[in-house]
Formats: C-alpha cells, structure tokens, sequence
C-alpha cells in the first residue's frame, strides 16, 4: 500500500515537473528560435503582422521583436493586469509567469538570436 502511494505520488511529480509549455526552454538563457519566437508566434502575430499591424507594431521577425522587448514596449504591456485596457495579447488571458519571465530574462541577456 504504502509503495502504491509512494508509486502515485511519484508520477504527479514527474508529470508536474513535465508539464510546461516549453519544455525545452532553458529558463537562464532561453534560445530565440526555440523559445521567445514561439510565444509572440502563438499570441500576438495575428495582430502584430504586415498586413494588420496593431498599434502600428509588427512582431513577426527577429529584428521586429527584439527592437520591441528592448526599448521596454513589450515587457510594459505583458506584465499589465488582466483589467487593464492595454495589457497584451489584447482580448486573451494573459501570458504565463514562465513565458513572461523567459522574454524578461532574453531580454536582460541582451536579445541575442540563438
Ligand atoms: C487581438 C489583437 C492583439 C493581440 C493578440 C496582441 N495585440 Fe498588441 N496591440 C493590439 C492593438 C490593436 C494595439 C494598439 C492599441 C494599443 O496600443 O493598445 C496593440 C498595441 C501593442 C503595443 C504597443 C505598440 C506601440 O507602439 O504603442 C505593444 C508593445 C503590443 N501591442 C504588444 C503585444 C504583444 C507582446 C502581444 C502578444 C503577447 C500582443 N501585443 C498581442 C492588438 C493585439
């Protein structure tokens, strides 16, 4: 009973410590490519692009992205409360501690493109 128990508590752990959306992501040092990209690919580039650029921002490349992250504009609105208007993604829940704390430590790393 008790190796059950110990058995259980020890795949909750297992499956906790897995669960991330970014898995890969080194919390420290996270890679552009791997990481940082993907988050503004999945929650702002429907708005932020060529075509339909919110705010007249597009966060579609490389440059576009870590001219954003560093002149402050970026770390400002993600980190807003939900009730605030201008909090980004606009009209979505807000971004995890994790992601938000990736594109914070990217940043302060200097933005490079790894
Ligand atoms: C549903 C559409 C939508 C999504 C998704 C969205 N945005 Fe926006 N964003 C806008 C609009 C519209 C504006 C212009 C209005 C304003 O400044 O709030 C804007 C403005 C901004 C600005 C200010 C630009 C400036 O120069 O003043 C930043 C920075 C920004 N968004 C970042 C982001 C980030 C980062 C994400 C993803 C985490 C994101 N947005 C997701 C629609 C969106």
């Amino acid at each position: 009973m008790r190796f059950y128990i110990i058995t259980i508590l020890f795949f909750l752990l297992i499956n906790a410590c897995a669960y991330d959306e970014l898995p890969l992501c080194e919390i420290n040092n996270p890679s552009f490519t791997e990481c940082i990209k993907p988050i503004f690919t999945d929650n702002c580039v429907s708005c932020h692009n060529q075509q339909q650029p919110g705010g007249n921002l597009i966060l579609e490349t490389y440059y576009d992205i870590s001219q954003a992250v560093k002149n402050g504009d970026v770390i400002d609105r993600i980190l807003r409360e939900h009730s605030d208007p201008l909090v980004m993604p606009l009209g979505s829940p807000k971004l995890s501690e994790s992601e938000i704390q990736l594109i914070i430590n990217w940043n302060e790393n200097e933005t490079p493109n790894n």
